[in-house]
C-alpha cells in the first residue's frame, strides 16, 4: 500500500467494530472465558499464571504482566511488530472491509513519491558503481584502511559520489529523472534565486539510508579527507526523508534481531560506528543521523524490543547525550519497557572499540550496560555536593522532578521509590565515611562529598552485605524469591552472617520479618555487635513486587555473591556500583519465575490436601 493514501474518517472505528478482539486475539493467545472477560497466558512474557485479559464490550486487551493494554489495532502491532499502517491493512482484510479507492490525488501523490524512490535508488546504485570504478581508488582505499573491504561495501550498499560538481544529475538525467525530481530527492542542490542546480554529494563515501521496509530514501556522505568540511554530510530532508523519524540501518537490524522479546536494538551515534557493530557480528545495530534521539526514533526502537542500549562515548559529551535522551524517554516509560545505556571509556565509539580491542571487549562493554534508572541517579548525584541538609532536599526534589516526568503510574511510583532508597543508602555512606569508619576518607575535605572510587572503600568493608539483608528484611517477598541465594551467600563478617542465619531461618520468613524482632532476638542471645549492626542501618523504603526495585536488588545479590571474594562491596545493596547486565536479569528473572510456580503447585497441592 502506498503510505499516501490516507485511511478515511470512521474507518477505523467501524474496523474495531467488526472485529471481535476475542477472535483476533485468540488466534495468537489461548483464552478461557472468565465472567465478562476471557483470560490467558500473556503473550508478551513467559508468565505461568494468566494475568491477560480480552474484553469484547470494551473492545480492548490487558495485560497485567507486562502492562501492555490496548485495542485489536494495537495487538497485531505489538505482536506481529506492524505499524498503525500496516495492521490496520491486514485487520481490514480480515473483516472483509477494503480500504478505499485512492483519489486522483492520492494516485498522483503515489507517483510522485515512487519516482523519488527510484531516483533515490539510481543514485545508490551509481554510487555503489562508482565506488568500484577508477575514480573510486581513493575510497575503497580509504574504507579498506577502516577495514571495511567488499564484502562490507555490498552488504551496506556503500557507494562513492564522485568529486564533480554534475556527474550524479548527469547519470540521473540519463536514467530519465527530471532535474525537479533530483532536487525533490536530495541529490541535488540549487542556490536560492536560481542558478543552475549542482551535486550535493562530491567525492565523498556514501552511506545509503533506507525506510522501514529497506527501500532507499535519502544518503550521507563522508570526506575523505581528515579535515572534511563538514565531515559529513547528509541529504537535506525531503518527502521521503524526516531525520528524526529515520534510524540508518533500521530495518537489517530488525532482522537481525529477529522477533524476541527481550533485549533490544542496540543505538550508537555513527554510520560508521553501526556498520563496525554489525560487521563484529551486531547486527542489530542502528544509529540516528547526527542529532539526539527523537520520540519518534524511540517509538521504532520498542517497537523493535523492549530494551534498547543506548552506546555512548564515556566522556561529559556522550554523557550529556545520553542525559538527552533519558529526558525523551522518561514520560513514555511504561512496565517492562526502559533503555539501557552503554558508557563506553572516554573518546572512543563502538568502532574505535571494536578496532582496538575486537568484539568481545564490546559485548563486555554491552553486557555492563546500566538501566535508565541508575543513569538518572548518577547524574542526580553527581550534579552538585550534597552535604548539607538544604542540598540534600534539593537531590530529593531533582530525583522527584525526574520520576515526576513518568505518565505511567506505576513506572512512576517505582521510580520514586527506588531514587529515594538509592538516595538514603547514598546518604548513609557519606555518613560512615564521615564517621572515619574508612581510613581512606580521613583526609576527606569537609563539605566535599566523597570521591566516586573512594564511596566503594568508603563501606566498612566488614559489614559488606548488610544492606542487601535488610533490604529484603523489610521487603519479606524478596526472601522468597531469593531464598537459595540468600542461604548460599557468604558474607566475610560473622556478625552479618549472623543476621543472615537469624533471618532466614526466621519462621514464616517468607511473610515477613520484624527487623526489631530479629534484633532482639540477636539482643537476647548476646550479638550485641550484630544487634547493633542492624539497628544502624537506616530504614529503607518497601519494594514493590515484581517492580525495578525488586530486579536492581536481585541483580545486586547475585554480583555480591559472585564478588564477596574479589571485590569490596557497598552495603547500598540495590543500585551500589554494580555492573548490570540484561543477561543476568534475564537469568534471574527465570530462576525467580521457576521459584515462584513451584510455590504455586506447593500451595495449589496444599489447598487440594486441605480440602480432601
Ligand atoms: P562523529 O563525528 O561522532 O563521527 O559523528 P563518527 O561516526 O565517529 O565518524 P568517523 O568514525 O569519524 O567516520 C557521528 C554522526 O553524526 C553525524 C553523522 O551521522 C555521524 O555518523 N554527523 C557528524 C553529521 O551529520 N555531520 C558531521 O559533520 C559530523
Ligand atoms: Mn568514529
Amino acid at each position: 500500500m502506498s503510505a499516501s493514501i490516507r485511511i478515511p474518517d470512521g474507518f477505523v472505528e467501524e474496523l474495531k467494530a467488526r472485529l471481535r478482539p476475542s477472535d483476533v486475539i485468540g488466534r495468537k493467545v489461548k483464552l478461557k472465558k472468565q465472567g465478562k472477560e476471557w483470560v490467558g497466558l500473556s503473550p508478551f512474557t513467559n508468565e505461568k499464571s494468566p494475568s491477560f485479559y480480552v474484553n469484547d464490550q470494551k473492545r480492548i486487551f490487558k495485560d497485567f504482566s507486562s502492562g501492555i493494554g490496548g485495542d485489536v489495532i494495537s495487538f497485531v502491532m505489538e505482536t506481529e511488530r506492524l505499524s498503525f499502517m500496516e495492521a490496520v491493512e491486514k485487520l481490514a482484510d480480515e473483516a472483509g472491509m477494503s480500504l478505499p479507492k485512492p483519489t486522483e490525488q492520492d494516485e498522483e501523490a503515489y507517483d510522485r513519491r515512487k519516482r523519488l524512490y527510484a531516483c533515490c535508488e539510481a543514485a545508490c546504485a551509481f554510487f555503489e558503481d562508482r565506488l568500484r570504478a577508477a575514480e573510486g581508488t581513493e575510497a575503497r582505499e580509504y574504507l579498506e584502511g577502516r577495514g571495511l573491504g567488499a564484502g562490507a561495501w555490498a552488504r551496506h550498499r556503500l557507494g562513492y559520489a564522485p568529486d564533480d560538481w554534475r556527474k550524479t544529475i548527469e547519470h540521473l538525467k540519463a536514467e530519465s529523472f527530471g532535474m525537479q525530481e533530483i532536487l525533490d530527492a536530495g541529490l541535488a542542490v540549487q542556490k536560492e534565486g536560481g542558478g543552475e542546480p549542482y551535486d550535493r554529494f562530491r567525492g565523498r563515501v556514501i552511506f545509503p539510508i533506507t525506510d522501514i521496509r529497506g527501500q532507499v530514501i535519502a544518503f550521507g556522505g563522508r570526506g575523505l579527507q581528515p579535515d572534511a568540511k563538514p565531515k559529513y554530510l547528509n541529504s537535506n530532508d525531503t518527502e521521503l526523508f524526516h531525520k528524526g523519524r529515520v534510524l540508518y540501518r533500521y530495518k537489517a537490524a530488525r532482522e537481525a534481531f529477529g522477533n524476541t522479546d527481550e533485549g533490544g536494538l542496540i543505538v550508537c551515534e555513527g554510520y560508521m560506528d553501526a556498520i563496525a557493530l554489525a560487521e563484529a557480528g551486531f547486527g542489530h545495530a542502528v544509529a540516528p543521523l547526527g542529532t539526539a534521539l527523537t520520540e519518534d526514533q524511540l517509538g521504532l526502537l520498542w517497537r523493535a524490543g523492549p530494551e534498547p542500549v543506548l552506546c555512548f562515548d564515556g566522556d561529559a559529551a556522550g554523557l550529556r547525550a545520553a542525559y538527552r535522551s533519558i529526558e525523551r524517554a522518561l514520560p513514555h516509560l511504561e512496565p517492562g519497557r526502559s533503555l539501557f545505556f552503554c558508557l563506553l571509556s572516554e573518546g572512543m565509539d563502538p568502532d574505535d572499540l571494536i578496532r582496538q580491542s575486537g568484539p568481545e571487549a564490546m559485548r563486555n562493554a554491552l553486557e555492563a550496560s546500566l538501566p535508565l534508572v541508575e543513569v538518572l541517579w548518577r547524574r542526580e548525584r553527581d550534579a552538585e555536593a550534597i552535604d548539607t541538609p538544604e542540598r540534600q532536599a534539593g537531590l530529593e526534589s531533582r530525583l522527584l522532578a525526574a520520576a515526576g516526568q513518568i505518565r505511567n503510574p506505576a513506572v512512576k511510583n517505582a521510580y520514586e521509590r527506588d531514587l529515594k532508597a538509592r538516595m538514603r543508602d547514598h546518604l548513609w555512606q557519606q555518613r560512615q565515611a564521615r564517621r572515619g569508619n574508612a581510613p581512606g576518607m580521613k583526609s576527606q575535605k569537609p563539605g566535599s562529598p566523597p570521591p566516586r572510587g573512594a564511596q566503594q572503600t568508603g563501606t566498612p568493608a566488614k559489614t559488606r552485605g548488610l544492606g542487601l539483608l535488610v533490604r529484603a528484611m523489610e521487603n519479606p517477598h524478596l526472601i522468597d524469591i531469593a531464598f537459595e541465594t540468600l542461604s548460599m551467600a557468604s558474607f566475610p563478617d560473622s556478625d552479618v552472617a549472623m543476621i543472615r542465619d537469624v533471618m532466614i531461618s526466621w519462621p514464616e520468613a517468607e511473610k515477613g520479618v520484624d527487623r526489631s524482632a530479629i534484633r532482639d532476638h540477636l539482643l537476647q542471645r548476646g550479638n550485641m555487635r550484630a544487634a547493633e549492626l542492624l539497628e544502624s542501618y537506616p530504614d529503607i523504603p518497601d519494594i514493590a513486587q515484581d517492580g525495578p526495585e525488586e530486579r536492581e536488588w536481585l541483580i545486586a545479590l547475585e554480583q555480591y555473591v559472585a564478588r564477596e571474594e574479589s571485590g569490596p562491596y557497598g552495603p547500598a545493596g540495590a543500585g551500589g556500583e554494580v555492573a548490570n547486565s540484561p543477561e543476568s536479569w534475564r537469568r534471574l528473572h527465570h530462576e525467580v519465575s521457576e521459584r515462584k510456580a513451584r510455590a504455586a503447585r506447593l500451595n495449589e497441592a496444599a489447598e487440594q490436601a486441605d480440602r480432601d
